[in-house]
């Protein structure tokens, strides 16, 4: 079956409009990005530590979207089990996510080049060209995420195939810059040159349909598949984000510049405030001398690491980390990945069509430009 067929069996149940037109002029669009993942769409769900094992990166690949699974909290040999899973389910292509300032980053590499995965997405901070070199040696494809323009410049130079930009309101760790912005900082520059996915505060497919439209390969969504049937979270995560508003999904930010950290946007709770009051000790450890910089700073991750935990596996949502992006305000219940790649399919289609950018001219034009 051609991924045209694929796409129109998936969202059959929308009657009286032209699909086939309509498909034609996204698939147009995110054609690079699609045979760049070698995914059926542009359609990506970004890793999520504890949430996106490989059951979730099965249902999304199996729903037709391009799954990665979150290693940042795995050993190498937990990684490995991941992975035999996806294989023996023949997946198809899935990403795996490394963070760079993992203890075991090479090792790491090593288990993904051992079973030939075929694309990593670095996270957590800029990839040196050693890093690159691996994957290369291995032929595995580099995606790197890029915060500002001048820095995916760099990053293509260093050897990225793709880029992720992501936005600030994305959930988890997030610059300081908006997917809007940095959609068209980026987009015209370098979507020509590398294919380049847009993530942060994306759960609808009218908004896929816009960064198309400016020139991404695609998109990559995570708070949007935290709450299927395939994600891992804990029953009472899932809760959480589907009573939240967008306007819940706060930012935790740095109280001193004497204690750089990463912003994080997590639904507002205990944890939120806690994050204030453990810069506010950790700054006077370092003040007193009886904690390095550098002590300071992992002492900050690890507590984010460690709130993840309790909400996603322990299900502790007033305690633990519930990290999301402002997206979180249009999940309204549980779902499969099937059910949600068909809904922002749907949702896609219908934005062609109410734009007419499907009109029988429009397309014409379309092709002869895309040829
Ligand atoms: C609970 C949670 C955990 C996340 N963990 C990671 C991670 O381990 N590595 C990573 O690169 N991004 C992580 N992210 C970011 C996602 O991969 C994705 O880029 C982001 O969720 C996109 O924004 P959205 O939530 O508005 O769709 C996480 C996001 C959430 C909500």
């Amino acid at each position: 079956m051609n991924t045209l067929d694929f796409l129109k069996n998936k969202i059959s149940t929308i009657q009286g409009q032209d699909i086939d037109r309509a498909l034609s002029f996204i698939e147009a669009r995110w054609i690079r990005g699609k045979e760049f993942l070698g995914s059926p769409t542009g359609i990506l769900c970004g890793a999520m530590t504890w949430v996106s094992h490989h059951e979730l990166v099965l249902g999304v690949c199996q729903a037709g979207g391009f799954g990665i699974l979150a290693s940042g909290s795995m050993a190498p040999k937990e990684l490995a089990l991941h992975i035999e899973h996806l294989i023996s389910a023949r997946c198809g292509p899935f990403g795996v996510n490394l963070i760079v300032f993992h203890p075991n980053f090479q090792d790491l590499i090593d288990v993904c080049g051992q079973y030939k995965v075929s694309h990593i997405f670095l996270g957590g901070g800029l990839p040196s060209n050693a890093m690159f070199k691996s994957l290369n040696s291995y032929n595995i494809k580099p995606v790197a995420f890029a915060p500002s323009a001048a820095l995916a410049q760099r990053l293509i130079r260093s050897g990225a195939q793709a880029l992720v930009i992501e936005g600030n309101e994305a959930g988890g760790h997030v610059g300081p810059v908006t997917t809007q912005v940095l959609a068209q900082e980026i987009l015209p520059v370098l979507g020509k040159e590398v294919p380049v996915f847009v993530a942060g505060g994306i759960g609808n497919g009218r908004g896929i349909l816009s960064y198309l439209l400016m020139g991404a390969s695609g998109c990559q969504l995570g708070s949007r598949f935290v709450c299927t049937h395939e994600s891992q979270a804990h029953d009472a995560f899932k809760e959480a984000f589907i009573r939240a508003q967008a306007r819940d999904a706060v930012l935790s930010y740095g109280i001193d510049e004497g204690l750089p950290v990463i912003p994080v946007r997590a639904l507002a709770n205990k944890a939120t405030k806690q994050f204030v009051s453990l810069q506010r000790s950790v700054l006077a450890d370092i003040e007193k001398g009886t904690l390095s910089l550098e002590a300071g700073k992992m002492k900050v991750e690890h507590f984010w690491s460690g709130a993840l935990y309790r909400a996603v596996v322990e299900g502790d949502v007033e305690h633990g980390s519930v990290m999301a992006g402002q997206s979180v305000g249009m999940i309204k219940s549980r779902e499969s990945c099937e059910e949600v790649i068909q809904t922002l399919l749907k949702e896609m289609v219908e934005g062609v069509t109410d734009l007419q950018l499907g009109t029988p001219e429009n397309f014409i034009k379309e092709k002869v430009a895309f040829l």
